[in-house]
């Protein structure tokens, strides 16, 4: 399953973001598929990972362990982007996402530098 994010109208910094996944395909980034323009409108397609944080830890029966496996990832995502001398500038909850084996991705590199 892919997902595509779509060029709001007005400034966006949808190309940086375009780019950023095309050219770094780290492991914890959703798999860059494609980006194009249709109609004036530039988008992104990325594989679609499932769960939100939220809707994640609410699936979880020991929510403490959980959120202690979430918090780990997620700070291990951005060490690796540091690591390759970049930082994202938009770091917040709803910027990750967690697939069915519970492993967690950063999404959103619209503000990455
Ligand atoms: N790869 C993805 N898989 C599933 N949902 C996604 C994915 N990318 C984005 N989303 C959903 O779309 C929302 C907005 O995407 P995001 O890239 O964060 O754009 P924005 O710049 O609008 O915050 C996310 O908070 C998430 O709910
Ligand atoms: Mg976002």
């Amino acid at each position: 399953m892919v997902v595509a994010k779509l060029d709001p109208k007005g400034k966006s910094n949808i190309l940086n973001e375009c780019l950023f996944m095309r050219n770094n395909r780290l492991k914890f980034m959703p798999a860059y598929i494609m980006h194009d323009t249709a109609d004036g409108r530039r988008y992104l397609v990325t594989r679609y990972i499932p769960y939100s944080v939220e809707d994640w830890l609410k699936r979880q029966d020991n929510w403490l362990q959980a959120l202690s496996a979430l918090a780990r990832q997620m700070l291990e995502c951005i060490r690796q982007l540091h690591g390759i001398d970049h930082i994202h500038r938009d770091v917040k909850p709803d910027n990750f996402r967690v697939d069915d084996q519970g492993k967690v991705f950063l999404i959103d590199y619209g503000l990455v530098k």
